[in-house]
């Protein structure tokens, strides 16, 4: 399988949504990664539903929505309604974890799981076939733009080989840090997909670095 790519628009310039959202829309890009914090979870702000709808408007692409937020069972149904195609919790939040990716996927979602740096890939064991999606961490959620942790190339290892033990349909998708240095080394470990912010757009040639990233 080819990779997915996933622009955070985390990075984007918020002033200019709908430009940035536009210019992703016409790049070799297959998903919108779409970062929720609420500042509990972790130590920042992102967005919530209203800006999410402005993106639902004009997004021609699906919306991998990873939640960084406590209690995400109370709004669930909400992210759905917003355009959420596939919805990320993160294991440390949820107590229930099979409950909560259970209400997912009866919602029409894609139901994925998001582990940080610091959770070993063996605590998925218990909901690797339950689920679509796992986010590995390759920074403490948060903040775009930091710098990429090197022990995420054999999580990657060990997540493919436990998703292939299993017989599980899940995708790993890789967050934080991406850039075109690593990105081929984390393909050849077993990731199916590549978020990239500040890689994306910061870079002078945004639609000419996402296939930088589609390219090997
Ligand atoms: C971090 C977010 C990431 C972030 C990635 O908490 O989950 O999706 O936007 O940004 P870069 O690629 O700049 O590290
Ligand atoms: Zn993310």
């Amino acid at each position: 399988m080819n990779h997915i790519v996933a622009p955070s628009l985390l990075s984007a310039d918020f002033g200019n949504l709908q430009r940035d959202i536009e210019m992703v829309n016409g790049s070799q890009a297959d998903w919108f990664h779409i970062d929720v914090m609420d500042g509990v979870f972790v130590p920042n702000i992102s967005f919530g539903f209203p800006v999410l709808k402005a993106i639902q408007k004009h997004a021609k692409k699906p919306l991998d929505v990873h939640l960084m937020i406590t209690n995400p069972d109370a709004y669930l149904e909400q992210f759905r309604d917003a355009g959420a195609s596939n919805l990320s919790v993160h294991l440390e939040a949820c107590p229930h974890l099979h409950r909560t990716v259970q209400a997912i996927r009866a919602l029409g979602m894609k139901a994925g799981v998001a582990i940080n740096p610091h959770t070993p890939v063996s605590s998925l064991a218990g909901i690797i076939t339950e689920i679509d999606l796992v986010i590995l961490m390759s920074v403490n959620p948060g903040f775009g733009g930091q710098k990429f942790i090197e022990s995420t190339f054999s999580k990657v290892h060990q997540l493919h080989e436990l998703i292939i033990s299993h017989k599980s349909p899940a995708l790993i998708e890789v967050d934080g840090g991406v850039d075109l240095a690593n990105a081929p080394r984390l393909k050849r470990e077993g990731a199916d997909a590549l978020v990239a912010g500040n890689t994306v757009f910061a870079s002078k040639d945004p639609v000419d670095t996402i296939s930088k990233l589609k390219s090997f």
